[in-house]
């Protein structure tokens, strides 16, 4: 009997050793090899036999054909602003996210609501009346999609054939495996054979394929990293599981910007888009409370005013806290740093937690003047005049700096119906727009905004 063959690849990365490692050559990474077995690769896949058929050819590229409706829309605005306003044909999309935060429901509800096209939901992980139950819960029937429970790549390229649908959900790439690579379902040589296939299939027949895919502990889609590079958009499905709040982002993007942001809540009957995002997150404010500030920040191309919330108090262990939940913390220790230095105020001793409402995570760095100030407002325990919002980045000199897109944030400030917004005076050059109700702020430093708020 021949011998098994076997070699050691990196979880990481997903690099191939003949023996084992304890730091991998390739992405440094410790303790990341497993042995699997390799097996011949003799097995029929889609791409030996459609290669006999279809030969490619260099075309200069002047001549490549452009078709004017490109994209598929799914029906789902949020999901479609994501993939850079609509699913691209023969596009392969990743879907990431933490067990039981909604992905394989979202998708059910993406392929119910793609009721023009046949969509083919494989799900590995699910029973067929599993999958009835959820869809009944959600509310919608379609007669134009397909279930199959299987996992054996081989034997769902069989039903694609007989199917022909034209949007293919793979639930989850973990779940599935070929005959052709002899290591379990989920093993890194599984997971890159089957999505090198699976993206085979798409680019040669053009139908979209969405893949879900699991995380791990540390958050990071479980699988070699060049899973993420093998296909063309990963999205991530993050949020509290607590909360009702789930935010769609695209972190790799072939056909569009990689800066949007979907928004959802799930409901008892699935999940359901937010359209207005600002809305939502600032109602719960009780007016004449200390520590907090609105921040206009833009994610994506939407203007989002979000709630900022910090809480300062003298701390009661030799060395203070610092801790921030949505808000990366070494700007947080910066600004509470310019704030020390450049203000004068006493924030050596004191512990500072920060949470931006909502379970949000923002980067935009426009909202570090409504972070500082919410973090003084509570040292002072002086609330911040109501219907008031910050649109502007602050220096390590104390000065507040211009950011982009003044004239969205402030026209969906005004459309809130907040009275003021505090931005750069940088910004008032070239700012054209007519504001009726919302006065606009400038000011060239940190204490201008301070003394003007906590007069
Ligand atoms: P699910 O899509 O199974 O998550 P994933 O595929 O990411 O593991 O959804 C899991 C959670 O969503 C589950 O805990 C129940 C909840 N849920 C609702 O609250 N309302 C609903 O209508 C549905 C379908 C699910
Ligand atoms: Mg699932």
């Amino acid at each position: 009997m021949a011998k098994t063959k076997t070699a050691f690849f990196c979880q990481n990365c997903g690099a191939q050793s003949p023996k084992w490692l304890g730091k991998c050559p390739s992405c440094s990474a410790w303790n990341t090899f497993v042995e699997e077995i390799v097996g011949d690769n003799s097995t029929q896949s889609w791409s030996d036999e459609s290669a006999k058929t279809h030969r490619s050819k260099a075309v200069r590229l002047d001549d490549i054909p452009i078709k004017s409706e490109m994209r598929i829309r799914t029906g789902d605005q949020e999901l479609d602003r994501v993939l850079g306003g609509g699913l691209v044909p023969g596009s392969l999309v990743l879907l990431g996210g933490e067990p039981g935060i909604g992905k394989s429901t979202l998708m059910l509800q993406v392929a119910l609501d793609l009721e023009s096209a046949i969509v083919l939901y494989v799900s590995g992980e699910e029973s067929q009346s599993q999958i009835k139950m959820r869809a009944q819960r959600i509310g919608r029937r379609s007669n134009s999609l397909c279930i199959l429970t299987e996992t054996d790549l081989n034997l769902i390229f069989d039903q694609i054939k007989t199917i022909k649908p034209s949007v293919l959900i793979i639930d989850s790439i973990q779940t599935v495996y070929s005959s052709a690579v002899e290591s379990v379902s989920g093993s890194i040589s599984q997971v890159r054979h089957c999505t090198g296939e699976l993206m085979k299939f798409a680019k040669k027949t053009n139908i979209p394929v969405f893949l879900i895919g699991h995380i791990t502990k540390d958050g990071a889609l479980a699988g070699p990293k060049i899973l993420e590079h093998m296909v063309d958009t990963v999205i991530q499905f993050e949020g509290d599981r607590h909360l009702s709040y789930r935010i769609l982002r695209t972190t790799k993007n072939r056909f569009g910007s990689t800066s949007e942001l979907g928004i959802y809540e799930m409901h008892n009957v699935g999940l359901r888009q937010v359209s207005n995002p600002s809305e939502i997150l600032i109602s719960q404010r009780k007016d004449g409370l200390s520590g907090i500030a609105i921040g206009a920040s833009i994610e994506g191309n939407r203007p989002l005013l979000i709630e900022i919330q910090s809480l300062v108090s003298p701390a009661t262990y030799g060395t203070p806290q610092r801790s921030s939940t949505g808000f990366d913390s070494r700007r947080l220790n910066m600004l509470l740093a310019v704030l020390e230095k450049r203000g004068g105020f006493r924030l050596g001793l004191q512990d500072v937690f920060l949470n931006i409402a909502g379970g949000l995570r923002i980067e935009d760095p426009a909202i570090d003047l409504a972070v500082a100030v919410s973090v003084i407002s509570s040292l002072e325990e002086m609330p911040i005049p109501k219907k008031s919002c910050f649109a502007a980045e602050v220096g390590l000199g104390g000065e507040i700096r211009a950011v982009n897109r003044i004239e969205s944030r402030i026209m969906e400030a005004e459309k809130l119906g907040f009275e003021q917004i505090f931005i750069s005076e940088y910004n008032l050059k070239g700012l054209s727009i007519k504001t009726n109700k919302i006065k606009i702020k400038p000011n060239s430093a940190l204490d201008m905004v301070l003394s003007d708020i906590f007069k």
